[in-house]
């Protein structure tokens, strides 16, 4: 739906991008995973026309686009990193205001900010001001306002950074439940497990460029293994060595452990436990994360 071609953005001589190309397509969601400052704030400021780049193109439906037509505009929303409400105003007295700014017919108003506030969980709370809500109550507020015109993609800017365990995955459900609904979902993030969790295509940003792009599982199938943790209550060095040359796997030491990795690691496991047997205190199989990815990446960008 949403292609860019080698965005780049230059503050005061600093590149704060540097010839970013992807592509959302129709009903996908996609991330974009990056330590602070990589990046992404300013990608989707860009994206949503906030600030211009210095060089590149955005298309839309395979057309340049500038990101302030109504042609753009009306298909995408923008669920900011702060959100961005009246707190004197009333969760539905946002949603009413935001829906006018629209140009909404006043006939559909209430039953459209009934829906959104339905779908927020924020009913029972429409009517007070919205600068007494929790985090996450605010920040599902801002999601919904985000879906006020009823967008096709919605731009999220760390949706969840800030908020506890509960409220976090109160905002999963509401992202998930629209990328159900077959909307485009644009997010970006610093934490894995919401990544993995959520995304169906994801893209690494280190400090202005693009550095991988996949699904979570090619990911970190890309970057790293799943493992197995060992504990043992002998040394059995040269079995292990024996087992790994056969198997074609490997094991190192790390501290009290013994850990096994290698491809197709689960049909291994009857000759590991078996070539091991009386000498395993603990067996832990340890399926690779997208966080263990992601440090890896940074440790090798680094080094
Ligand atoms: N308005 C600005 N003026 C100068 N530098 C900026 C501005 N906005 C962002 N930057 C710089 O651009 C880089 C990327 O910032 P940002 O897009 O906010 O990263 P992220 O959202 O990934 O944490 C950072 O080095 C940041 O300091
Ligand atoms: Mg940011």
């Amino acid at each position: 739906m949403i292609s860019i071609r080698d965005i780049s953005k230059e503050f005061d001589g600093v590149r704060a991008l540097d010839k970013v190309t992807l592509s959302v397509m129709k009903g996908e969601t996609f991330g974009v995973i990056g330590p602070n400052g990589a990046g992404k704030t300013t990608l989707i400021r860009i994206l949503t026309g906030q600030i211009t780049p210095s060089g590149g193109e955005i298309l839309l439906d395979g057309e340049p686009v500038n990101p302030i037509e109504s042609r753009y505009r009306l298909r995408v929303g923008l669920v900011p990193q702060e959100p961005a409400l009246y707190g004197r105003l009333t969760a539905r007295e946002n949603l009413v205001l935001l829906a006018r700014l629209y140009g909404k017919e006043e006939k559909k108003i209430s039953s459209k900010v009934d829906d959104l506030l339905d779908l927020a969980g924020l009913e029972e709370h429409a009517a007070r001001q919205a600068r007494f809500y929790s985090r996450g109550m605010k920040q599902r507020l801002s999601l919904v306002m985000g879906l006020v015109h009823e967008p096709e993609l919605i731009y999220m800017d760390e949706p969840t950074s800030g908020l506890d365990p509960e409220a976090r995955s109160a905002l999963w459900e509401l992202i998930l439940h629209l990328a159900g609904e077959g909307r485009s979902i644009f997010i970006t993030t610093h934490n894995m497990e919401e990544a993995d969790h959520i995304c169906s295509r994801l893209a690494i940003l280190v400090d202005g460029s693009l550095k991988e792009e996949g699904t979570p599982t090619e990911i970190k199938g890309l970057l790293g293994t799943d493992r197995i943790e060992l504990q043992l209550l002998h040394d059995r060095t040269a079995d292990l060595d024996a087992l790994c040359r056969r198997l074609d796997l490997s094991w190192k030491s790390e501290g009290d452990k013994i850990v096994v990795a290698g491809v197709e690691l689960p049909d291994r496991i009857p000759d590991i436990v078996s070539a091991l047997a009386g000498s395993i205190r603990n067996f832990h199989y340890r399926e690779v994360t997208l966080e263990d990815a992601f440090l890896r990446f940074m440790r090798e960008a680094e080094e």
